[in-house]
Order: C-alpha cells, then sequence, then structure tokens
C-alpha cells in the first residue's frame, strides 16, 4: 500500500483556480493527491489539473461521466493523456465497459460511481428503478468488477460490504469523511478517517474539513495521522 499521505485526495470544491492554487499553496508538501469536480473543472479547473500534474501530484477527475459509448471512449481517452490517476464514471455497464477501453493501457484509473448517496429507495422508484439502493449497489459493483472497472467509489457504510464483494481487485475511494470532531455540514452518514482506513478504503476523499480550516495544512496533517494509526492498526 501506498503511504499514508498518498491516500488522502483533497476535494478542491472552490470557485476558482486563484482560490485553488492559494490552498494547494498551503498544503505544500503535505498533500499530494486532488479531486477536481464540476464546480472547478468550469472555472479553469482542467488546466489547474494539468500544471498540478506537472508539479507531480496525483489528480482525480470527478467528472462522474455518461454518454454513449464512443463519446465516453473519447473522452477518456483525452483524460489519460492529460495524465490524471482517478476518474469517474456512473456505473452503468456500457459507459464503465467504454471508459476501460479509453483508458487502455495508460496510468488512468477508472473508478465507478455506483449510486449517488443523495437517492435513497424512493429517489431510486422515482427514476424508474425496481431495485432497492442496497440491490442496486450490489449489482452495479459486481458488473464493474467483472468489466474490468479499476475502482469503486463508494460511502463509509459501503465499504465493508463492498471489500467482501471484489476483493482485493478494486480500489474503494470514500468521501464523507469527517474527522473526529469536525462539522458534518450536509453529509449525513458521516466516518472518520480511521473508521474508513479500518473497514477497508484505500482512499478517502476530504473537502470542507480541510478547504475551510484555519490552517488546512494542520488539518490535513491530523487527518494523515488517522490514516496512518487505522493502516498500522490493520497491519498488527
Ligand atoms: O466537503 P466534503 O468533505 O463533504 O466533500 C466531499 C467531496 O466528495 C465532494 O467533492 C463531493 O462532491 C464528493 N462526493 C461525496 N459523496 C459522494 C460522492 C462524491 O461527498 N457519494
Amino acid at each position: 500500500m501506498h503511504h499514508p499521505r498518498d491516500r488522502l485526495i483533497v476535494a478542491l470544491d472552490l470557485p476558482s483556480v486563484e482560490a485553488a492554487e492559494a490552498l494547494v499553496d498551503r498544503l505544500g508538501d503535505a498533500v499530494t493527491f486532488y479531486k477536481i469536480g464540476y464546480q472547478l473543472a468550469f472555472a479553469g479547473g482542467l488546466a489547474l489539473a494539468e500544471k498540478l500534474i506537472w508539479n507531480g501530484r496525483q489528480v482525480f477527475l470527478d467528472l462522474k461521466l455518461h454518454d454513449i459509448a464512443y463519446t465516453v471512449e473519447m473522452a477518456a481517452a483525452s483524460v489519460a493523456r492529460m495524465g490524471a490517476t482517478f476518474l469517474s464514471v456512473h456505473g452503468y455497464p456500457q459507459t464503465m465497459k467504454a471508459a476501460v477501453d479509453g483508458r487502455g493501457d495508460s496510468n488512468l484509473r477508472i473508478v465507478a460511481v455506483t449510486v449517488l448517496t443523495s437517492y435513497d429507495d424512493t429517489d431510486l422508484a422515482a427514476a424508474g428503478y425496481d431495485f432497492t439502493v442496497a440491490e442496486l449497489v450490489a449489482e452495479r459493483a459486481a458488473q464493474a468488477r467483472d468489466i474490468g472497472v479499476d475502482g469503486l467509489v463508494c460511502s463509509g457504510e459501503e465499504v465493508e460490504t463492498l471489500r467482501a464483494m471484489v476483493g482485493q481487485s478494486m480500489v474503494l475511494v470514500t468521501p464523507g469523511i469527517r474527522p473526529f470532531g469536525a462539522a458534518a455540514a450536509d453529509q449525513k452518514r458521516v466516518k472518520t478517517p480511521f473508521e474508513a482506513i479500518t473497514a477497508g478504503a484505500d482512499y478517502i476523499v476530504v473537502g470542507r474539513p480541510v478547504v475551510e480550516a484555519t490552517d488546512p495544512r494542520t488539518a490535513a496533517e491530523a487527518i494523515i495521522a488517522e490514516i496512518a494509526a487505522a493502516a498500522g492498526a490493520d497491519m498488527l
């Protein structure tokens, strides 16, 4: 496994490249992995992603792709050429297969979102699905594994079940993390970094607890220490 530091992915959920670069500067060499989502991607964040990669950082492009297979395949190929480490796609079989084809033998790894955590059983029914969230998560995780997708984005509550299901063959990336004592904000089912890593997460994604901290670097270092403690506990 990687150094505990490389298992923390800081979500750059910020409105501008200037704000994101200021945070990256403050975090310095404490943080090696960044996630760029819709908000920043559509405000110059893709150029920032290239710059971060050029500076030796790893980047997770959280663009949750879903389109016809050809479009997804070409998009994944472009992202692979950028040198990104992770790209997220929605967990539809055609989309997942196209993304895996598009990343080819590059270093890009495709991570699938099974069911968005903002969806409950009622939301799925409203969207026309005759599955519970738990059933659809399990079904799509099995499809992802069989297609050769590299990883899954999953909540702290799902990690243990999914790890048991896919074994060590896939990376599990877990958002919704709140260090001990941090405000949960709008995340309802939160885990601490220690809990998520102990449950089997390979990477944790943390946004506001770092981005909004008075001292982001100290906040990030405290999270990395929790990851290290959990990783150490794993090896006992
Ligand atoms: O600020 P916070 O730590 O809640 O940020 C979590 C990040 O992970 C956000 O960028 C959010 O979009 C993302 N995410 C999430 N829950 C998911 C998938 C992604 O919170 N199920």
